[in-house]
């Protein structure tokens, strides 16, 4: 078993921080402690709950209709809940299908744990939705967990009710698992469809504080599921982590408190930050893209085609702006831009990102 970098990571590890503007990160702008005004001076630092606090757990529960605190398991972000229940619902003699693209460590980890992996390809010709015939083709009789993430991080797609009902009769018909990562499902621009977990025992919610609510540095998110799912991430996790941050714990609980607010707040930066980007793709000709529908990214790819990787270097050397290329999402001819950052941020990035382009075409 061996557990390889990602790229995506080794990008941001080696260049988020060199830089001045960072127009390529997959969340809201981060909050600091003293923006939140929580008193974290009695916060007691000992072990916690090994699926959450129960009051956070209730907190979430609340949000799923039909589910209770006993459905749900409070991680150390949506990666360790995305690691566990892969570890826990996967054997190595089974096989899973990831939606691709996605976060990586979606299907990175089925590659590490070395179990036999079949990717569901989403295409620019598709508007990188799922299709879901390709799907029901690829299932073998040993496929044990299909993931599906929406809205979609790189490219910003959503999927509609109907697609996600139709999914999970899919796995239902075959008894199998469906997590649906609905990391960014707080910022789909109109009406998402209902969270996964409420619909069928087979079908789980993955999500996160990280993104939507600007808070990854308190690695906190969740899943809800049926409670054997449940108890198959504490087994895992006891071997991990054991229990969360009590400082994430308690600020994730209180952010979840004032949830309406603060995701109204979000969402209208986000759609003030996007008309921004939009803007600036209709008036420029080096680039295309499928509109999002939903989250903080996009994926545009150059008209001409090609790798984005000298683009992605130039802009981040020269010119101190941070995008992720491509290469990082198994998706070489694309990058991805963020648009949940500080609005002046965002437009110098982008003209920025213009200079670049100017430059690389006329040296072309
Ligand atoms: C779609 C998606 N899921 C999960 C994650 C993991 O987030 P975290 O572990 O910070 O909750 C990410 C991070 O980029 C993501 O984009």
């Amino acid at each position: 078993m061996v557990f390889k970098r990602m790229p995506l990571e080794d990008w941001f590890d080696k260049y988020q921080y060199e830089v001045d503007y960072d127009i390529g990160e997959s969340g809201m702008k981060f909050f600091r402690v003293k923006d939140l005004g929580i008193d974290l001076d009695e916060v007691e630092l000992r072990y916690g709950y090994h699926l959450g606090r129960p009051e956070l757990r209730k907190k979430i529960a609340e949000m799923y209709d039909g589910c209770s605190m006993e459905n749900v398991a409070v991680t150390t972000g949506a990666s360790e809940a995305n690691f566990a229940i892969i570890a826990h619902l996967v054997n190595r003699s089974d096989h899973m299908i990831v939606e691709h693209p996605t976060y990586p460590s979606l299907y990175e980890v089925p590659r590490s744990l070395e179990i036999s992996l079949s990717l569901l390809r989403l295409k620019w010709v598709d508007r990188f939705k799922p299709n879901l015939d390709e799907l029901r083709g690829i299932i073998k009789p040993n496929t044990k967990l299909i993931t599906l993430t929406h809205p979609n991080n790189p490219t910003g797609s959503q999927i509609t009710e109907k697609t996600l009902r139709e999914a999970i009769g899919i796995a239902e018909e075959h008894d199998i698992h469906l997590m649906v990562d609905e990391t960014y499902r707080d910022l789909t621009f109109d009406e998402p469809p209902p969270l996964a977990a409420t619909l069928s025992k087979n079908a789980i919610s993955l999500t996160s504080m990280s993104k939507v609510y600007g808070l990854p540095g308190i690695r906190i998110g969740w899943a809800v599921a049926d409670k054997s799912v449940i108890e198959g991430i504490r087994a895992v996790r006891e071997q991990m982590t054991i229990c969360n941050s009590a400082f994430g714990e308690v600020i994730a609980l209180e952010i979840l408190k004032r949830r309406k607010q603060v995701l109204n707040d979000m969402r209208s930066k986000m759609m003030s930050n996007y008309e921004i980007v939009k803007e600036w793709m209709d008036q420029q000709s080096w680039l295309e893209w499928i509109e999002p529908e939903g989250g903080v990214v996009c994926a545009p790819r150059l008209r001409n085609g090609g790798s984005t990787r000298e683009l992605c270097e130039l802009l981040v050397r020269k010119y101190r702006t941070f995008v992720v290329p491509g290469y990082g999402l198994e998706m070489d001819e694309y990058f991805r831009l963020g648009y949940g950052g500080d609005r002046e941020e965002l437009v110098v990035g982008l003209e920025m990102l213009k200079k670049a382009l100017e430059e690389l075409s006329s040296s072309s």
